[in-house]
């Protein structure tokens, strides 16, 4: 709503949390999408290189900002400055989700946080990693070239979109987090050694593999989050979901995220977990995959979107019904679908059903570990459409 000023289309990473096509709608920007690396083995996606989102701004002369996601669901850092001088050299902000990274900055062993390296804008949810109550995050405003411009803007569209009776327990939580992370050296250090030491068990038990020893391959990646521990556990024999769902019912261990092939665990900035517990569950699951000897292979192959006819925000006004699959092609969708893995929405509101994504939505929800966030029904058998007039 805030880069809504400065121009007409969005260039943003596909691979954005849904809140960012939500503000699609309300802000009735169009978009133009940069694709973010796949690690086709692990099935999850990456994020964007300063090259791609230079080629993408270069095709959109009505540019407003570009918006790009660091650190990633499973760690992986962007480089910030490179992707902050090639939206800045093009006139146009960047906006950073830095909604993993509230803690980045605060220790030498965090990655530096996107504020400091260049980014105009940076949300960050502190009440993810840092402690704060939940429903409470942070807006920051960069104090580079675009913060007079976007200044008003800001205070323009919170107005907007904030109650207007703020709650005192949930801002107070954000200044005692924010006072926890600014006086929490030796804190914040227990919690990178606990995770530290996390890692350097399982590399040397040999079970299970460590997702981030393999971020060097892709060339958006230049740093990993050492609060995430993101454990390939399809390499000791089972599914990412089997083992987060014994992990927590046998010992009250919760990890933040499963696929089909990890799990990943996250330390809470200042904690300092039992790292022994955690190291004993996950060796003493069983190995169902090895097992049956179906050790499952993820490669993902994803289809072109279809072409863009609506907004966002004109497919959500839109007036809908629901269809069956095949009568969906060639229709728009008025619903954002997202198979997982990897996650990156395939289908967005406005865009137009293709008979490849239907084919590709279905088979992976029929996948043992796959599923399609968004869709009517676990099969994907109906999709929401625009009723446009016939
Ligand atoms: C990358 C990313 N951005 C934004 C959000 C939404 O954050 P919040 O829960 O603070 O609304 C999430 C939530 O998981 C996320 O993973």
């Amino acid at each position: 709503m805030v880069t809504a000023a400065l121009g007409r289309t969005l260039v943003v990473q596909r691979s954005v949390h849904s809140s960012v096509i939500d503000g699609l709608v309300l802000s009735g920007l169009k978009a133009a999408f940069v694709q973010p690396s796949v690690d086709a083995e692990q099935g999850i996606a990456h994020g964007v290189t300063a090259g791609a989102l230079a080629t993408a701004i270069a095709q959109h002369p009505d540019a407003a900002a570009a918006y790009i996601v660091s650190p990633s669901y499973f760690g992986a850092v962007a480089d910030v400055p490179s992707l902050a001088a090639v939206a800045h050299a093009a006139g146009i902000p960047l906006i950073v989700d830095e909604a993993w990274g509230a803690h980045f900055g605060f220790h030498p062993r965090f990655p530096a946080n996107a504020l400091s390296q260049g980014a105009d804008l940076v949300t960050s949810s502190t009440h993810k990693l840092a402690g704060s109550l939940t429903q409470s995050a942070m807006l920051h405003l960069g104090d580079g070239p675009f913060a007079d411009v976007l200044e008003p803007l800001i205070d323009r569209a919170f107005r907007l979109v904030q109650s207007t009776s703020a709650s005192a327990l949930l801002l107070a939580s954000l200044d005692r987090a924010r006072m926890t992370l600014a006086g929490g050296h030796e804190a914040l250090g227990a919690s990178v050694e606990a995770a530290d030491t996390v890692r350097a068990a399982i590399r040397s038990l040999g079970r299970f593999a460590v997702v981030s020893d393999d971020f060097p391959r892709f060339p958006d990646i230049v740093e990993a989050d050492p609060l995430r521990i993101a454990v390939d556990t399809r390499a000791g024999g089972i599914s990412g979901h089997e083992a987060r769902r014994r992990i927590s019912r046998d010992h009250q261990v919760m990890v933040e995220v499963a696929t089909g092939s990890a799990v990943v665990a996250v330390v809470g900035a200042g904690s300092s977990p039992d790292t022994d517990r955690f190291i004993e569950a996950l060796h003493g699951l069983p190995s169902p995959l090895r097992d049956s000897g179906t050790v499952e292979r993820l490669r993902v192959t994803l289809p072109q979107p279809g072409p863009s006819r609506l907004t966002a925000r004109e497919a959500f006004m839109s007036p809908t019904r629901a269809v069956h699959a095949a009568e969906a092609v060639g229709l728009i969708s008025a619903d954002t679908l997202a198979a997982y893995p990897p996650g990156i929405p395939n289908v967005l509101p406005g865009e137009v059903i293709t008979a490849e994504t239907i084919r590709f939505l279905q088979l992976t929800a029929a996948a043992p570990s796959g599923h399609v966030r968004g869709a009517l029904d676990p099969g994907v058998t109906r999709l929401l459409v625009v009723d446009t007039p016939a």
